[in-house]
């Protein structure tokens, strides 16, 4: 198939891209590199435009010829997206109906879309299944509740095949550390806890270790990026018109932060000092996902189980770039 990839020089996207590239697909990756990174994709794929640009967007759609998108261009960090909603609201609803308008226009019917775990808010049942009330608690989490939504009516009214895949933890990186995670500013767990283990960071702070888990701090399921990125191009194979799927992808194992920052020091063989914090607001205790429904629909295994295999591919990543793709 020809896909375009909008956000494919991110985190998620670039392994996705590389996924679909391995299966033979034609690709496209459309991004304005505002987070994403020029040295995650290859060059020669990388179409530098922004998804608000409708015009601009339906005329790359049309020009090649393209037959389904995956959208990953978007905002994902809670704590920004509670101090500057406009943020969200214009780059991840605005920009994303333009987007869903470009398609429209160019009658491309097909899309998969990368959802989080954040559209649930605080979940009243743990593991998560997809049937759980979607109450989003940041702008964040309702910005891609809202876009779920959209494709709900455009599937129905224009007969679109449309996959949310929920996200839990993306984490990890290429096994041979050529591609992976580079946020800046950074806030993810593992990153964090492996530039402490570099010596590019002192200390890392933990986000309070008084919550009703076995060690008083927050339990997460970490999904490995090479593992979501398989899910995507099983559901674009799979997914037919006029379907919609809303799947989570998680492994279904939490671990606690303490957990995860002691897999960071078996992994590295460095002392990683920490000292304990407040809790971070709109952090819920456990998140864990059912995600029997993608195994089952998707036929989807996720190669990685162990938070230590997981790690050590962060850790290959972060080795080899150790100020991150630094093409800035
Ligand atoms: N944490 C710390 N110290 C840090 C950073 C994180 O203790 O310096 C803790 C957090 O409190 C949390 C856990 O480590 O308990 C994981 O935090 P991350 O920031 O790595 O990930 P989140 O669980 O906050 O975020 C993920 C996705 C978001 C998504 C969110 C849904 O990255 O996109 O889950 O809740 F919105």
């Amino acid at each position: 198939m020809r896909i375009l990839v909008t956000g494919g020089a991110g985190y998620v996207g670039s392994h996705a891209v590389r996924a679909l590239l391995r299966q033979g697909h034609e690709v496209w990756v459309y991004d304005n590199l505002s987070r994403g990174h020029r040295r995650a994709v290859p060059e020669e794929l990388l179409i530098f435009g922004d998804i608000s640009d409708t015009r601009h967007l339906a005329a790359v759609m049309r020009d090649r010829q393209i037959e389904a998108v995956m959208h990953f261009a978007a905002y994902a960090l809670v704590g920004e997206s509670v101090a500057d909603p406009a943020l969200y609201y214009v780059n991840n609803l605005a920009a994303g109906i333009s987007l869903l308008e470009a398609m429209r226009q160019s009658d491309v019917s097909k899309i998969v879309f990368s959802s989080t775990t954040a559209t649930y808010g605080i979940p009243e049942t743990v593991p998560i299944p997809e049937q759980a009330p979607q109450r989003p608690i940041n702008p964040y989490g309702f910005t891609k509740y809202c876009f779920e939504r959209m494709l709900d009516d455009y599937a129905r009214a224009y007969g679109w095949a449309a996959a949310a895949l929920r996200y839990f933890n993306a984490a990890g990186a290429a096994a041979d550390g050529s591609l992976g995670e580079d946020h800046d500013p950074e806030t993810h767990l593992i990153p964090l806890a492996l530039q402490v283990a570099l010596g590019r960071r002192d200390e890392l702070v933990i986000f309070g270790d008084d919550y009703p888990t076995q060690d008083g701090t927050c339990v997460r399921d970490y999904v490995h990026v090479e593992d979501l990125a398989e899910a995507h191009l099983a559901a674009l194979e799979r997914l037919q018109p006029r379907q919609v799927w809303k799947l989570n992808l998680g492994i279904g194992v939490g671990y606690s932060v303490r957990q995860v920052i002691e897999a960071c020091r078996h992994v590295t063989g460095h002392p990683i000092p920490t000292r304990i914090g407040p809790r971070r607001p709109g952090d819920p205790p456990v998140l864990v996902a059912d995600s029997r429904l993608a195994r089952e629909m998707l036929g989807w295994t996720p190669r990685y189980q162990k938070i230590e295999d997981i790690v050590a591919t962060a850790w290959a990543f972060h080795r080899r770039f150790p100020r991150g793709y630094e093409d800035r």
